[in-house]
């Protein structure tokens, strides 16, 4: 039994793709990232590219997306080995998301989600992430996302909410 809190959380290097690639696929049956969009992100400069090493493995990545001059960041995808759920990890690589967002003055960061994932949705919920939008036919077997977003930082309560843009 791992305790909580027993990742380490690290940027991504190229050495990782291969693990972060088994992740995603057998994290997801659509929509997967593919190799090279993977390959790109690991250091781009509009990520963040991030990954949770659990007794020296990679057992989780999260990958986090910034647009210029935007006060809102975008969590792309967040996967961790089913092996290894259940014990903090998620939670862990999205706190480092936030932290990274904020590293890059963003204010809010909102994401997608199948409504009918519920692990994600008890997730995000549980770190103060509320839902504010639906996007018909989302994804690319035509499931809709819920779209759910979170103020990161004092200020982004005090300015009006960002607008919610289709992306
Ligand atoms: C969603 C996911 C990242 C959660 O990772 P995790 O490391 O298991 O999550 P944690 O252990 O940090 O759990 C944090 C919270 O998530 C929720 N959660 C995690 N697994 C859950 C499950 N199987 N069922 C219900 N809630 C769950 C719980 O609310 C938990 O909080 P709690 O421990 O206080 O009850 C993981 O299940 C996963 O990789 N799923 C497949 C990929 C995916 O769906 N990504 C999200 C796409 S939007």
């Amino acid at each position: 039994m791992h305790a909580q809190g027993s990742a380490r959380i690290r940027a991504a290097r190229s050495d990782d793709l291969n693990a972060i690639e088994r992740l995603e696929m057998a994290a997801f049956t659509h929509d997967q990232l593919p190799r090279d969009s993977l390959r790109y992100y690991i250091g781009a400069p509009t990520v963040v590219l991030l990954v949770a090493e659990c007794d020296d493995v990679v057992c989780g990545y999260a990958l986090v997306a910034f647009h210029r001059r935007s006060i809102v960041a975008r969590l792309y995808s967040i996967a961790v080995a089913a092996a290894y759920g259940g014990r903090g990890i998620g939670r862990e690589l999205m706190a480092a998301c936030e932290a990274a967002a904020r590293l890059r003055d963003a204010h809010w960061l909102r994401l997608e989600v199948r409504p009918d994932n519920e692990a994600a949705i008890q997730l995000y919920g549980r770190l103060g992430y509320r839902e504010f939008a639906r996007i018909e036919e989302f994804y690319e077997d035509g499931t809709d996302a819920l779209r759910f977003e979170k103020p990161l930082t004092a200020e982004a309560l005090t300015r009006p909410r960002p607008r919610p843009t289709r992306f």
